[in-house]
């Protein structure tokens, strides 16, 4: 074991590039409002803070209607919306598009709800082919349609699948349960899609939303979110599963005035607080708008890095590539780990670590949040300098395809 003061003066110099798709970096901003005194949150100052967090919090997820704020991370929101709406043995239809909606799927079952998994058959590059696609509408409809019975309870999807860098089309999913004339619930995941990739709640006709603080809020892990429908809430006063901390009714009730059935975390709160100002500043609307556009721009200049450099793409499909992140599928025969490794020890720069049925064949490069372009260009170098001392023969600069993208 090395001396304390060894360890402690390991780190590198200069600034650590955490370049995962989540957590992402927390500005200063955000860090200095969460280092104000915790007060009593069942003080009048707390009620102020928790109506105006509600209220931003309903522009993020673009919803009128309620949003409920756990202490909890994103596993803790998905626990919450599956405990809210369903009974034991309630069959749910959810859809394998990688690795989180795999882990989704498995707590579902550990609930004791019945899962019918659908996922596009095959492997493309030596990965599911499944774990390149979005969700296929079309196969939810059909199996909908033959669900004459409707004994279906939930369809349960990912809008942004983190361990493949694909967004799902959720407005076509709506359509595929309204063409079958289904009554299901439709029950979606974006906790890494929130406010970095356009996301309506109502527009859409999502009953329960699953989100987190990790990724486009900028705040550490800690807090999650289910926004949810009136359909829902009406689900949730049948639903017998047994739930207690994670029950909507007694928190929406407090929470109509800013308070909560327990001691919520304060600290994070006032940087959601923090966050909220950011995004939505004195633009609402416009400013959520610009956190779209600007990750839909640095995801594009990232990817014309990938593919200067000549390699695969995770995602398959062009009109679903993810503003958040992009998968790297590494050449054959080489492991995409000991390439990461490389960057993170040369370079201090953390990248994503391929997931599941992935593992080893890919890496993956997070663009979003408190990021910028020249943040994007200094992981597009440390991935380009790692790649070649792994030895991986590229067929091009992706460090210049990414300049002429951003100079552009
Ligand atoms: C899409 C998605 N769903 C669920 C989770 C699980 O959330 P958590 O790790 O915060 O519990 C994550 C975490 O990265 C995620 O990206």
């Amino acid at each position: 074991m090395p001396a304390l003061s060894t360890i402690l003066n390991a780190h590198p110099t200069g600034h650590h590039f955490l370049q995962i798709p989540g957590p992402s970096p927390v500005p200063d901003r955000i860090l200095r409002a969460m280092s104000l005194p915790t007060i009593d949150h069942r003080g009048p100052e707390f009620g102020v803070l928790g109506l105006k967090l509600l209220k931003g919090i309903q522009q993020i997820f673009q919803t009128t209607q309620p949003v409920v704020i756990y202490p909890a991370s994103g596993t803790g929101a998905w626990e919450a919306a599956l405990a809210n709406v369903c009974s034991p043995g309630d069959h749910l239809l959810m859809y394998e598009t990688g690795h989180f909606a795999s882990l989704w799927e498995r707590l579902a079952k550990r609930l004791g709800l019945k899962t019918e998994f659908l996922a596009l058959q095959g492997t493309e590059h030596g990965v599911p082919t499944s774990w390149r696609r979005g969700v296929q509408a079309d196969m939810i409809e059909a199996r909908l349609k033959a669900d004459t019975s409707h004994s279906i309870h939930a369809v349960c999807v990912v809008h942004n699948e983190t361990s493949t860098g694909v967004t799902s089309d959720i407005a076509a999913v709506r359509r595929a349960i309204d063409a079958a004339k289904h009554p299901a619930l439709l029950l979606v995941d974006t906790i890494s899609g929130l406010a970095c990739a356009d996301y309506q709640h109502d527009a859409w006709g999502v009953d329960v939303t699953v989100s987190g603080s990790q990724k486009g809020l900028m705040l550490p892990p800690g807090i999650s979110f289910n926004a949810v429908s009136q359909k829902a809430l009406e689900a949730s006063k049948k639903a017998t599963l047994p739930k207690a901390f994670w029950a909507w009714d007694e928190i929406i009730e407090m929470n109509k005035t800013g308070y909560y059935p327990y001691t919520p975390n304060t600290n994070l709160l006032y940087g959601l607080h923090e966050a909220l100002n950011m995004i939505l500043g004195k633009d609402g609307k416009a400013g959520l708008a610009a956190t779209f556009a600007r990750h839909q721009r640095w995801a594009a200049g990232v990817r014309s890095a990938v593919n200067a450099w000549g390699l695969s793409i995770q995602c398959g499909d062009a009109s679903v590539y993810s503003p958040v992140l992009t998968g790297v599928i590494t050449p054959e025969g080489v492991d995409a780990d000991a390439v990461r490794k490389i960057i993170y020890e040369r370079f201090d720069c953390s990248l994503g670590t391929g997931l599941g049925k992935v593992k080893g064949r890919m890496f993956r490069m997070g663009h979003l949040g408190d990021s910028n372009e020249l943040t994007l260009i200094a992981m597009v170098v440390a991935c380009e300098m790692g790649m070649k001392l792994g030895g991986i023969k590229l067929a091009g600069s992706g460090v210049h395809a990414a300049m002429d993208y951003f100079s552009a």
